[in-house]
């Protein structure tokens, strides 16, 4: 996720931009840019650092322009540095770019241009979007830009300039958001609507596989495919610029938990990287997955999906593992470090020291150019874009599934599972977003549930296997937003104990998926049923109704829910879910 911006009109463009960027900071902060026409040219200015860092090195706020495009960056391909950031240009400096989303087939052109003599100056996939335009324009600017888009594959929102057409700003957009804010003689580009609030209420909204011409007394929206023009509505917004930041949600952890069908689907963009690190991890002896708070249950995930299909993992949380896991590590050890943030004070002091006695280090993480990313072997990126509500809801969606995707092949690699079967797997997986989006729209009916579960003083959240870590994060979730107690046992476990807990006013969670333990968890809840406990179950016919998909994959989906109905009793309650009390997003010290 990066933030994207555009002006065109009479006013000052670089201060306008800046001011534009510092309200779409939330989608990106690693580095930032402007770009502007003056004097016949298109001057870039951008360099590591949020944006207020970078504007007060940039001298670009000096010189008068009217028209440009900005971007503050949330690193995907490239860690964050000057080189990456963006606007990028092409080799003569005629096409800059300003880019969010994913180029996948960006080798491909790559390796393409610069035979045929074009020269890379970063690590980003975007930099092939100005280098193709140069390579296809033939004097026409829009006609070179629709060829280009047509030779992309994934998810682009774009804003281009020509130094020769200073009149317009070019725009598209597939999967990645874009807006147009409508002015009076002047136009604004965004990511996102907090962006143009300051200066316009009047809102042009882009659909997948539109592209624009924005000129400052006029916009045209046209289809892609067609070329042939869209009338567009022009939308009135309401919101103010707090409620926009949150896409109108009320606080970042709704809409984060809104954005888990997409963190399956950018979890997936990672496949062949997987698939390539899978190779290596599957020569290694033993396996440890080393992680804190949340991204330990996605470990967890991880874990019994490593051993549904027989190659053992170890799953170690990071301050116990640097203090004695850590006397078992040699060179015949992979770690595997899962982080959000890649700056949890203990995985990194877990992954030095593991890699100081010879191990092969993997990362899951979210968080590209992290401090654990440069410590690693080889990193596999989750691609959930930032995270701002401290209680991680999205990045566990994305870590369980790249880790399931991760054992898979490490499974195929090693002959335990065929293709066919990987390949049923994958299929139902791409079926996941649907299934999540399902499970929000039901949102109301677990607010209900929610409500008349406010005042409960005890949760007792049980899984078994696989769900078993989905009942620990289902339990966390509702403890650190809702201040509620709440723990988490395997189902076999009850009887050791908990069991003396149970009784009317306490209420217990079970996740019950359809597989073979369906059973032994139902004479789980008939113990708890018989203390007079209140029983809410996650099923396919459950209090929490959750979709029909393979039991492998009923972490990813049996999580939802829980997210949600940690929300909302946090709501109820009065409490902020997004600032819980003494917690941190990152806990960068020991
Ligand atoms: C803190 C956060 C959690 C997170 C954990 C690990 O406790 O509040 O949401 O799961 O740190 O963070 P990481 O960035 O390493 O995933």
């Amino acid at each position: 996720m990066c933030g994207i911006a555009g002006y065109i009109g009479e006013r000052n463009a670089p201060g306008i931009l800046f001011d534009m960027l510092k309200k779409l900071e939330y989608r990106g902060y690693d580095s930032a840019g402007v770009a502007c026409f003056s004097g016949g040219k298109v001057i870039v200015s951008r360099g590591k650092g949020k944006v207020d860092e970078v504007r007060k090195k940039s001298r670009i706020t000096e010189i008068k322009s009217t028209v440009g495009i900005a971007h503050t960056r949330w690193a995907t391909h490239g860690e964050p540095s000057d080189e990456n950031s963006h606007p990028h240009s092409d080799c003569t400096g005629q096409f800059t770019v300003c880019h969010n989303g994913i180029v996948e087939n960006y080798k491909e052109i790559r390796v393409e241009l610069s035979n045929r003599g074009h020269k890379f100056l970063s690590q980003t996939d975007t930099e092939v979007i100005p280098h193709l335009i140069e390579e296809l324009y033939s004097g026409d600017f829009e006609t070179a830009f629709v060829s280009m888009l047509k030779k992309l594959k994934g998810s682009f929102a774009l804003v281009a300039v020509d130094s020769n057409s200073p009149d317009r700003i070019l725009v598209a957009r597939k999967e990645s958001p874009l807006i147009i804010g409508v002015g009076k003689g002047e136009n604004f580009i965004a990511s996102d609507t907090p962006a143009v609030l300051a200066d316009t209420k009047k809102v042009i909204i882009l659909e997948d596989m539109e592209y624009g011409i924005v000129k400052k007394d006029g916009v045209l929206i046209k289809r892609l495919d067609t070329g042939i023009p869209v009338d567009k509505e022009v939308h009135d917004i309401k919101w103010d610029v707090k409620a926009a930041e949150k896409d109108g949600y009320d606080h970042y952890m709704l809409k984060e938990i809104f954005e888990e069908p997409a963190a399956v689907k950018n979890a997936l963009r990672g496949l062949e990287n997987i698939t390539a690190t899978a190779k290596k991890l599957s020569k290694y002896e033993r396996i440890y997955i080393v992680a804190c708070g949340t991204a330990s249950y996605a470990g967890q995930v991880g874990r019994y999906v490593f051993e549904r299909y027989g190659i053992s993992a170890e799953v170690v949380i990071a301050s116990e593992f640097r203090y004695s896991t850590i006397n078992t590590v040699d060179k015949k050890c992979a770690v595997i470090a899962v982080s959000q943030s890649g700056e949890t004070a203990d995985t990194l002091a877990s992954v030095k020291e593991a890699k100081n006695r010879g191990a092969y280090i993997i990362s899951v993480v979210n968080a590209v150019g992290s401090s654990l990313t440069r410590m690693t072997d080889d990193n596999i990126y989750t691609y959930s874009g930032p995270e701002i509500a401290v209680a991680s809801t999205k990045a566990y969606v994305g870590q369980a599934t790249t880790l399931t995707l991760l054992a898979l092949s490490v499974a195929k690699e090693k002959g335990k599972i065929t293709e066919a079967y990987q390949n049923e797997i994958l299929d139902d997986l791409y079926a996941m977003p649907d299934k999540i989006n399902s499970i929000l729209n039901s949102r109301e009916k677990i607010k209900k549930l929610a409500a008349e579960q406010k005042d409960c003083k005890s949760f007792f959240y049980l899984g078994r296997r696989l769900n078993y870590p989905t009942a620990l994060e289902g339990a966390l979730k509702l403890k650190e937003i809702s201040y509620i107690h709440a723990e988490a046992y395997p189902g076999g476990e009850l009887k050791h104990g908990p069991l003396a807990l149970l009784e009317k006013g306490v209420t217990v969670i079970a996740v019950c998926p359809n597989d073979d333990l369906k059973e032994k968890m139902e004479s789980n809840m008939q113990e708890a049923r018989a203390r007079k406990a209140t029983l809410l179950r996650v099923a396919e016919d459950g209090e929490f109704t959750v979709p029909v998909c393979d039991p492998v994959l009923s972490p990813i989906l049996y999580v939802v829910p829980l997210h949600l109905f940690a929300y909302y009793l946090s709501t109820s309650k009065g409490i902020d879910p997004d600032k819980p009390r003494n917690l941190a997003k990152s806990v960068t010290v020991e």
